[in-house]
């Protein structure tokens, strides 16, 4: 439809119905057997609204779609389709690792590439947005939320969540297998206060717009058709209702001209917060700051005519919410096809395909983060080997917002070991869960005759050790509680027998985390430690052997100390995803190395929380070891540094990078200084590092961080081979926000560090003129 179109349809549009473009509401209540009754009728939502309902979301399916479209469209006034609206994070039914181990790939462009085929499957089943991506800066790993995000970094994040944006959208959001996306949650969100879910955020401005908007804007500048407003506070004002925000700085200063919709009941709850004394005051707040769609109250629906009739709210404002609905409507090409990509058939093909297994599989090898490794890594294969742990033999390997994976699709580390020395292969050559094209021909098929033999004489076993959680321990999770019927004779038993299987193994995997379900949406935790019935397994483990192996499932970084201090390796694994297993066992064997990097700090302890590498100097620093008195910025009981910083990660191999080298000392602002190191390969095996490029303004008229990551560049490199890598830097590296509100830069004298995490102190010095 062209403009013209658009406006004459919206001009013949009644206020009833341009007031139901407004409104979202859940799937479910267009079913067949669904009817309106009781809380709904008095949320607002009419059988009359529902004719008129602009949006909904959590339905998908390419026929259940097709059909609620179909019926809609009859009785819509204007025969205008229905956006259909889904959370597709990680992935849809192919699940891909949780954003935050997407961060550690250091590698936007695979995330574009999973974007773009989660796109692809949400597409042929029907969906035509997705909540995503989530660029919440992260710093407080008691957050639950921190899994959705791409860690404590703007830089990092921006380039992610700009490289999701195109994943999903492509070039052309009417095109085949592209889906429109929301960046979210607009703003600061991530900076809950002590980590509680939907909890205040206090940010200076100044702290806001360096830290925590960056990586929206970078999101919206990529083209993100549409914005949701966080649960939160900021500054005393709900986001939701935010006119700074929502209006001065997202769509004035950041020229966001997409559909701003609000988090799941997050008008309504503005009388919550103590904001607004009802749902009409709500409403008026909401769409005054520019909402253009109400997801999942009745604050719109039963509100928004009368403000409109009342004067209270002018009849352009809603016109003006309108024509984006309208127009991202007619962007999907939803006007002339309205059911898009919706096919049963395409849905079959596109879902769980071998590319997207494959893929999956990538990210998950390269999500990794080898915490640790005193040559427990790769496994000996033909040692005697015993793989312990609940994440043996589980299949809850997605994170908790795989609400379209099935734990069906999803491998087990047992059957990944079995199929990797070919005990998993049936006997047509193909293999469990159609992984028979994912990477078979990799594993030698020497090592597939040896392992047959392993297994079979029990070189290798497999022992639970205990469950996820003990009998004392519940999760509420959005699928209903997470309980794990297992009486305590049982658990003893298991122990014992993993302890014993321990005893006689030469090494241990122990596959041990958090519950899929203590990480995500209101699963704020006041301890970040494993839970305390895998702990007790992982001392009586390590009580009886020394080599042994964490592989470490989890959505958050966790409190380490015990197990960095016992284990010989840690391997951090995320929430990998469907291919998860079949990853893990790659690079366990060293089919793979590990070269992922934190996106987010690991802390010493609960205690240092917030905890992020690219702090403000104190007045009085703290210098371990080297303080002249006592009085410094430091704890009396832990160290001030993480336990595994930003930016960190091991491989298989050794790296060493030489000094920084600048081509000058001096650049004037239009100009450019290159830092150079050489990265030599210094170990036995090919392998990955990531050398990250950190800036440090000495002096300036505010101050800035200890040092801000500014970029950074992967390089394989075989054993002995060893390259060049430079680094161009500009003004743009430079400017900052300073004293004068204004994004510049300011003469005088720059740090640059160069090396393989953000602790680096591989550093030279250059002065802006
Ligand atoms: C609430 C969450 O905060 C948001 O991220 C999500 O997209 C919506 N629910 C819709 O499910």
């Amino acid at each position: 439809m062209r403009e013209k179109e658009l406006r004459e349809l919206l001009a013949d549009m009644s206020l009833e119905e341009k007031i139901g473009q407004m409104v979202q509401v859940v799937g479910g209540l267009f079913a067949e057997d669904a009817t309106i009754t009781g809380p709904m009728q008095e949320m607002g939502f009419t059988q009359e609204l529902m004719g008129q309902v602009g949006s909904v979301l959590g339905t998908f399916g390419a026929d259940t779609v097709k059909e609620i479209q179909r019926k809609y469209m009859e009785k819509q006034p204007h025969h205008i389709p229905l956006l259909f609206m889904l959370d597709v994070i990680n992935g849809f039914r192919t699940v891909f690792p949780i954003p935050l181990g997407q961060g550690a790939t250091f590698e936007p462009e695979l995330s574009e590439k999973c974007a773009q085929a989660a796109a692809k499957e949400s597409a042929a089943s029907g969906v035509h947005v997705t909540f995503a991506p989530m660029t919440d800066l992260v710093r407080d790993a008691r957050w639950g939320r921190v899994m959705e995000s791409t860690g404590e970094d703007p830089y990092l994040n921006s380039l992610f969540c700009a490289a999701m944006v195109r994943g999903f959208q492509g070039d052309d959001l009417s095109a085949k297998g592209n889906i429109a996306a929301c960046v979210k949650h607009f703003a600061g969100y991530g900076g809950a206060t002590a980590g509680r879910d939907y909890n205040t955020v206090e940010l200076s401005d100044h702290t806001l717009r360096e830290f925590y908007l960056p990586s929206y804007k970078a999101g919206i500048d990529a083209g993100a058709a549409l914005v949701m407003t966080s649960f939160n506070t900021l500054g005393g004002i709900p986001s939701t209702g935010n006119k700074y925000l929502m209006r001065d700085v997202l769509r004035d200063e950041f020229e966001f001209d997409g559909v701003l919709i609000s988090d799941w009941a997050a008008i309504e709850e503005m009388i919550y917060h103590g904001y607004c004394a009802d749902g009409r005051e709500a409403a008026k707040r909401a769409a005054a700051a520019g909402v253009d769609i109400d997801m999942m109250t009745g604050c719109y629906a039963k509100n928004l005519c009368a403000l409109v009739r009342d004067g209270e709210i002018p009849e352009e404002a809603v016109d003006e919410a309108v024509y984006r609905i309208l127009e991202l409507k007619n962007r999907l090409g939803l006007f002339e096809h309205p059911y898009k990509d919706a096919d049963g058939e395409l849905e079959r093909e596109v879902i769980l395909c071998d590319a997207h297994r494959r893929l999956a599989r990538e990210a998950a090898v390269k999500s990794f983060v080898l915490l640790k490794n005193e040559g427990a890594l790769p496994l000996e294969k033909d040692r005697k080997t015993a793989f312990i742990g609940p994440y043996t033999d589980n299949r809850n390997l997605m994170g908790s917002w795989s609400i379209i994976g099935k734990p069906e699709d999803v491998g087990t580390l047992r059957e990944a070991v079995a199929e990797r020395f070919g005990a998993g292969v049936q006997a047509d050559g193909g293999s469990r869960y159609g992984r028979g094209a994912l990477g078979q021909e990799r594993f030698a098929s020497d090592a597939q005759a040896e392992g047959q033999d392993a297994l079979a004489d029990g070189t290798i076993s497999f022992h639970a050790g205990s469950p996820v959680l003990g009998n004392s321990m519940k999760v509420e999770g959005f699928l209903g509680s997470a309980e794990e019927p297992c009486s305590d004779a049982e658990a003893e038993a298991m122990l014992a027998e993993a302890v014993a299987a321990a005893k006689e193994a030469e090494q241990v995997v122990l596959a041990l985390g958090e519950h899929y379900l203590q990480s995500g949406e209101a699963k704020s935790s006041g301890i970040i430690s494993l839970p305390e019935i895998q702990l007790r397994l992982f001392r009586e483990v390590c009580a009886v052997n020394d080599n042994v192996t964490v592989v470490l499932f989890s959505g958050r970084p966790l409190d380490l100390r015990e197990i960095s201090q016992k284990a010989k390796a840690i391997l951090e694994v995320w929430w990998p995803g469907t291919e998860g297993a079949a990853a893990i066992a790659d690079v366990l064997y060293g089919a793979s190395s590990p070269s992922g990097k934190l996106p987010m700090s690991f802390p010493y302890c609960v205690g240092q929380a917030p905890v992020h590498y690219n702090e403000y100097s104190t007045g009085r620093p703290h210098h371990p070891g080297a303080d002249k008195d006592f009085f410094r910025s430091r704890y009396l009981d832990i160290p001030n540094k993480p336990l595994y910083p930003f930016g960190y990660g091991l491989t298989y191999t050794s790296f060493s990078v030489s000094p920084v080298k600048l081509d000058r000392g001096e650049m004037t602002r239009d100009g450019q200084i290159t830092a150079r190191v050489t990265v030599k390969n210094t170990g036995s095996r090919p392998g990955t590092e990531t050398i990250q490029l950190y800036l440090h303004d000495i002096a300036a008229s505010v101050v800035r961080p200890v040092r801000e990551l500014k970029g950074f560049r992967k390089v394989e490199l075989q054993p002995g081979e060893e390259r060049e890598i430079g680094f161009t830097i500009t003004d743009k590296e430079l400017v900052f926000l300073t004293e004068n509100g204004r994004w510049e830069s300011e003469a005088g004298e720059f740090e640059v560090f160069i090396g393989s995490d953000s602790m680096t102190e591989n550093a030279a010095r250059f002065r802006l003129l």
